[in-house]
């Protein structure tokens, strides 16, 4: 039988916490019987490498592996796509198809985010767990199937059983043996481990050298709560090696990259920006916020300048210089650089690409808890924060324009225009 430590180096799964190696420890076991495995952690806690290594160390090896899903899949489509149709059985089908029990024969099914199969599938599953019989959407015949179920969910599969979301029958038949992946919060030895694994992965992909974390920096990323777990460490590694030149990391910088909310305390507007950083999504949001509002308040008064002098010509004779600011200018003589790229002035509403939130579930959670903070607590006035965004920027870039308008996702015109509204 495999060690857990060479699973781990086969499987490329860092990390030496007890609760991590029980898991794979109880994977092991499990993989040469066909015991159904159900799979359970909060997201982003590494499921998707059990049903893998079930499957590889298994009798099945050599048959098919297919991953489904179930969450993502419409409800209308998915026995279709489990059990397969026959042709005619509904519009658009029009050839025969096999599902993937059929495919699987003799392989291995994961079914990720199974708490999310609709009840009707649920029935059709129980079936082929008890029996290995399924039949075709459209048919009336019985198949026989010989597939090994690796089913993993994030959801409180007791809840949804009391809702009568999810068969109690069906739960029982799945989670046969039940392999529990703790939190990233209860892997502490293993926070650390993983940051400097994706640390070095991600130097590597950038070309730069990795960065490196001051103690203090250390107790702040293991006193975190990391709500989206490996997922949002991951995402948080790559951030910071991407955006940060200064290559050692203190406690202050990591602490812009970590969301206040997942935290258990409730989240509140710092007074203090100290912290502050454009990779915040708050700043960020504030910046899109602040330029829509803005352009609005441009395009009113234009709006009533036109209303009032009934004459295009008139004024944008009188006008010039709003136009200009609103659809941006190609003769701007005010603008003493060069710009290479005329047409990226248009880009009212881009976002820097760091931005791109992480996919981790718990981070469109933390996404909606901060939506909902902005609405109860800002005091702020946009433009004020707009100008701290800039200064600091440029003061980061020693007053390159360049450097400081990339980091702000805008382009350099809008910045000079921006410095010398605020008379920078
Ligand atoms: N122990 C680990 N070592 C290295 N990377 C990991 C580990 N656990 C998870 N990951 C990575 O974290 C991300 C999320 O894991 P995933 O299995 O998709 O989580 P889940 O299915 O539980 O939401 C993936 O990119 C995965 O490769
Ligand atoms: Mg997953």
């Amino acid at each position: 039988m495999e060690s857990v430590q060479t699973i781990k180096q086969r499987f490329g799964i860092i990390g030496n916490s007890p609760g991590l190696n029980r898991a794979l420890e109880k994977a092991i076991q499990v993989a040469p019987t066909d015991i159904s495995v159900l799979v359970t952690g909060e997201s982003g806690v590494g499921k998707e490498s059990i049903p893998k290594i079930i499957h590889q160390l298994s009798h099945r090896k050599h048959n098919k592996y297919i991953a489904v899903n179930c969450g993502a899949i419409p409800e209308g489509t998915i026995d279709s796509e489990l059990f397969g149709h026959e042709k005619g059985a509904f519009t658009g089908a029009t050839q025969t198809r096999q599902g993937y029990f059929e495919v699987a024969d003799g392989g291995t099914i994961f079914l990720d985010e199974v708490g999310e199969l609709p009840l009707t599938t649920q029935v059709r599953l129980l079936r082929v767990l008890e029996n290995g019989e399924f039949i075709k959407v459209g048919s009336s015949k019985v198949q026989k199937t010989n597939v090994r179920i690796v089913a993993a969910t994030n959801a409180n599969m007791h809840e949804a059983i009391d809702k009568e979301k999810f068969r109690e029958d069906l739960y029982y038949r799945l989670s046969t043996v039940d392999i529990h992946l703790p939190p990233l919060r209860q892997r502490q030895e293993d926070i650390h481990l993983l940051f400097r694994k994706f640390a070095s992965d991600f130097a590597l992909k950038y070309k730069m050298p990795t960065i490196k974390l001051t103690d203090n920096a250390v107790e702040v990323l293991l006193k975190h709560r990391w709500s989206g777990n490996i997922r949002q460490l991951r995402n948080v590694a790559e951030q910071v090696s991407v955006l940060e030149q200064n290559r050692t990391i203190t406690a202050q910088v990591l602490r812009g990259y970590l969301p206040t909310v997942g935290s258990n305390l409730p989240a509140v507007i710092k007074t203090s920006k100290s912290e502050s950083d454009f990779s915040s999504e708050r700043e960020i949001l504030y910046k899109v916020l602040f330029d829509m509002k803005n352009d609005l308040n441009d395009l009113k008064k234009l709006t009533m300048e036109l209303m009032k002098s009934g004459s295009v010509k008139d004024v944008e004779k009188n006008h010039e210089g709003l136009i200009q600011k609103i659809y941006g200018s190609d003769d701007d003589d005010d603008v003493d650089e060069v710009f290479e790229d005329s047409t990226e002035d248009t880009e009212v509403l881009s976002i820097p690409e760091h931005t791109s939130v992480s996919e981790a579930p718990s981070n469109i959670i933390d996404k909606y808890h901060f939506a909902e903070e902005i609405e109860e607590e800002e005091t702020l006035s946009l433009q004020d924060k707009e100008l701290e965004l800039i200064k600091k920027s440029l003061e980061r870039h020693n007053g390159k324009r360049k450097l400081a308008a990339a980091e702000l996702g805008i382009s350099e015109r809008t910045l000079y225009r921006k410095i010398k509204q605020y008379d920078l």
